[in-house]
């Protein structure tokens, strides 16, 4: 009998991404548990402005957010995309608990040991919220939720994320929350600004090592989990950003002429020398751009929250 293999969903998006005539790999694969550790060191990097901008937003103006919330409503599903730590969520959930506001919050996360570890300081810090955590690739939790509670949802989608995703993959997003929600129901959207490119370039050309770590985290994923052997030396980590799109790209380049074989995929696959690996889009925002998006997908800008140097937006919308 001939053997079948069903290959796991990394397996097929990277062979689909390293056949491409451009390569390219998802950033969404970044986020095992070593990739979700090392992320909390760029977000611990002082140049990482965007981490401490939504910390101050949400200080700042956590009373009007949570305004914003529970207006006209008794209570309400506070649904988190991409919940991480929680750093800066757990503001506003402080916030609400002290208020005593009925709520419960849902935070959904890629990464079961961050959500476990986020469980964890919850029920110690804040033993009287309720919470209902939920592990996996949010696009397909959010189809999952459809008709989760007859509650007002108010969605986060927070520390842009956002920027992450393509044209269409924002198309994708918007379609899908917008079908989700029903009139009232809020989304709060971190999305982080164009602004000087020499600001932008200290947060992402990587001062201190994390950012190369983070990317070439992603091939020893790889080489762990599909097989794979990448030699970690053979390349290296480069960033540009583009100030007329807003685009800050991630590459990983090959240093020279080099093939890889990837078990897990029975197939190897050549790299051109100096040929890059497309391995994170981190795109930086406009208000018109964002307006349109909200307006192009059935929701209202109802208030925009920004930090002191107006670096970053929260945006919340209303769906009409
Ligand atoms: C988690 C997607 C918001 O794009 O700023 C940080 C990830 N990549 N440095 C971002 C990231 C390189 C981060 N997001």
């Amino acid at each position: 009998m001939e053997q079948q293999t069903i290959l796991s969903e990394l397996a097929t998006d990277t062979f689909r991404g390293l056949s491409a005539n451009q390569k390219f790999l998802l950033s969404k694969y970044f986020y095992d548990d070593e990739g979700s550790r090392i992320f909390q060191d760029i977000m611990q990097m002082p140049e990482y402005y965007l981490t401490d901008c939504e910390f101050e937003i949400f200080t700042i103006h956590k009373e009007q957010i949570t305004l914003a919330f529970r207006e006209g409503v008794q209570s309400f599903d506070l649904i988190e995309l991409g919940s991480g730590d929680g750093l800066k969520t757990k503001i506003l959930l402080q916030h609400l608990v002290e208020k005593l506001i009925n709520f419960h919050y849902i935070p959904i996360d890629i990464s079961h040991q961050a959500n476990t570890e986020l469980v964890k300081s919850l029920k110690l810090e804040l033993p009287l919220l309720s919470v209902k955590a939920k592990t996996g690739d949010y696009f397909r939790e959010v189809k999952k939720l459809n008709g989760y509670s007859g509650l007002r949802k108010v969605i986060l989608f927070l520390g842009a994320n956002i920027g992450n995703f393509s044209d269409e993959e924002i198309l994708l997003f918007f379609g899908q929350l917008s079908t989700l929600c029903h009139k009232g129901d809020k989304v709060l959207i971190g999305f982080d600004m164009k602004k000087s490119p020499d600001v932008i370039m200290k947060a992402y050309s990587d001062p201190h090592g994390h950012t190369r770590k983070f990317n070439l985290n992603h091939l020893i994923r790889l080489n762990r989990e599909l097989d794979a052997n990448f030699n970690l030396d053979q390349f290296e980590q480069h960033t540009e950003y583009n100030p007329l799109n807003g685009a800050v790209k991630s590459f990983l380049v090959s240093k020279r002429e080099q093939i890889v074989h990837i078990g897990a995929l029975e197939q190897s696959f050549h790299f051109k020398q100096w040929e890059p690996i497309f391995m994170e889009l981190s795109r930086k925002f406009d208000l018109e751009t964002i307006e349109s998006i909200a307006e192009n997908h059935g929701f209202k800008v109802e208030k925009q929250f920004f930090d002191s140097r107006n670096y970053f937006v929260d945006s919340l919308w209303v769906k009409k």
